[in-house]
């Protein structure tokens, strides 16, 4: 799953790079340059591509679909066919509107990344640390990849009703994260009591 997840990384970066140097080529009306660019690196071209949707799409299937997500794969979608106009007929609007789409799927993934982590959990309404364990799990998106029970494994996120790591181990975890489990660093010492309490009752 990190392999996959640093893969897809690589391959979106090189697709990015490869569309901006085309897109500095078409704007500064590099004819020449782009045509024998885009014949050089036609292979590479294919197997980034292919590469960049086959690792997204197995992406896709083990996270829960967040509405970032959902728009930032509509960028995608979007940006691949005016990319293949704009680049053949050589239109600087349809390119450009291409390349900003891409850029703004991949600020979109940064945003995501970043919201994740930072979440606020009011969880005043019990004085048992168990039930504001949770409060948090449900509310700081423990579920999504963790399921209910511990057990969901989405994202290749471990069972939590068997882990074999300590107090202080699962709580540096949650708070720093271990790709791609992002880090809670927002929670306070108290939240991350209750919560390594309430996971603690998953064993049973
Ligand atoms: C995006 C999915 C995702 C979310 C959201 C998430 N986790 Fe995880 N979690 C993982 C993955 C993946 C691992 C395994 C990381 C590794 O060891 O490689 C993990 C590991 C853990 C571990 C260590 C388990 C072990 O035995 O190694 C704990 C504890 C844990 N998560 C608790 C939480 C809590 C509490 C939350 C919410 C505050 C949370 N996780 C949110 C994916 C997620």
């Amino acid at each position: 799953m990190h392999n996959i997840i640093l893969a897809h990384r690589i391959l979106v970066s090189l697709f990015l790079l490869q569309y901006l140097v085309k897109f500095i080529l078409l704007l500064t009306g590099k004819k020449e340059q782009l045509a024998s660019y885009t014949k050089a690196t036609r292979i590479v071209e294919i197997l980034v591509s292919v590469g960049f949707l086959v690792t997204g799409g197995y992406l896709l299937m083990n996270t829960e679909l967040t509405m970032l997500m959902i728009v930032k794969l509509a960028c995608v979608f979007a940006a691949i066919p005016l990319a293949v106009v704009g680049f053949k007929k050589g239109n600087k609007a349809l390119a450009g509107l291409s390349v900003v789409l891409i850029l703004a799927a991949y600020g979109l993934a940064e945003v995501n990344k970043k919201q994740q982590g930072a979440v606020k959990v009011d969880t005043s309404a019990t004085n048992d640390p168990i039930e504001k364990g949770k409060i948090v799990y449900q509310n700081a998106s423990c579920i999504g990849c963790h399921g209910a029970d511990g057990k969901l494994g989405m994202s290749g996120a471990k069972d939590l009703s068997i882990t074999t790591l300590t107090i202080d181990e699962q709580k540096a975890i949650i708070k720093n994260g271990k790709s791609p489990m992002p880090g809670y660093k927002d929670l306070t010492d108290e939240q991350l009591n209750d919560l390594v309490q309430y996971i603690g009752g998953f064993r049973k």
